[in-house]
């Protein structure tokens, strides 16, 4: 696992985006492994700028999400599919045909899982995934204890997740008490993987992860076994770490 630490998180914004559109760059029809939270908007706004001031284009571009709440469909506005839509996917010339995220409400969250992880292997490979972490060490929804052979699945959301994303609900209590994750297996498919870490609520976890015990009771800590990861932090989520 490669580090870099920036100053603050408009740096690690700006870097990250630089890496996405020079991937971009390289493929036009390039797969993006997306994710949601504060951490990544700094970099979709970023991206949204490239369109405009550097000719970046996504008409090609297909973009692959980690992880939807269930019980949220497409309108409700804090489900993933939503956030991703105001966010980016109208804000640059995506296909949102080719904009992938799972079903929050399907018939079968099961079916679901098997026809998402069929998604991941037909689109993809994964060029590029981007991820936050939680400060539990969970990437996409990748709760502690998650196997790390782990592909689509249902997952229960643990209550220190539900508080963290409370912020952006009327109530805990309208927080959905489940969701579809890609897995950790599903995530290590990708060619390349980039963590963000900004802020110093991520300082004991990013501290976790560079410690490099592999454990699944910190399920980022999993991406040593990946061959090409960078963790991208700013000096807030850096501190604990002793250099
Ligand atoms: C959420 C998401 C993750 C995200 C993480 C951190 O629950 N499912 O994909 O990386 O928590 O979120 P934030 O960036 O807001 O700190």
């Amino acid at each position: 696992m490669k580090v870099v630490v920036f100053d603050n998180y408009e740096e690690v914004s700006v870097q990250v985006a630089q890496l996405v559109e020079a991937q971009i760059l390289r493929n036009d029809r390039s797969v993006l492994g997306l994710a949601t939270g504060s951490t990544p908007l700094g970099l979709y706004e970023r991206l949204i700028e490239g369109v405009t001031s550097r000719g970046i284009s996504y008409q090609n571009v297909r973009t692959i999400n980690l992880d939807e709440y269930l019980g949220l469909g497409e309108g409700h506005p804090e489900s993933y599919r939503t956030f991703m839509t105001d966010n980016l996917f109208n804000k640059i010339d995506i296909v949102t045909e080719n904009t992938y995220i799972p079903d929050g409400t399907p018939d079968s969250a099961e079916e679901e899982c098997l026809r998402y992880e069929q998604v991941i292997d037909d689109v993809g490979p994964i060029d590029l995934q981007i991820l936050g972490i939680g400060t539990n060490g969970h990437i996409g929804f990748n709760e502690p204890g998650t196997d790390s052979n782990s592909l689509t699945h249902v997952v229960e959301l643990v209550a220190s997740t539900r508080e963290s994303n409370a912020r952006f609900f009327p109530s805990i209590n309208e927080v959905p008490t489940h969701a579809i994750t890609t897995g950790i297996k599903s995530i290590l498919k990708s060619k390349q993987i980039i963590v963000m870490a900004t802020g110093k609520d991520k300082a004991e976890a990013v501290k976790t992860l560079l410690s490099k015990d592999m454990n699944e009771s910190f399920p980022a800590s999993i991406l040593w076994n990946h061959d090409n990861v960078t963790l991208i932090v700013d000096r807030d989520a850096y501190q604990l770490v002793k250099s």
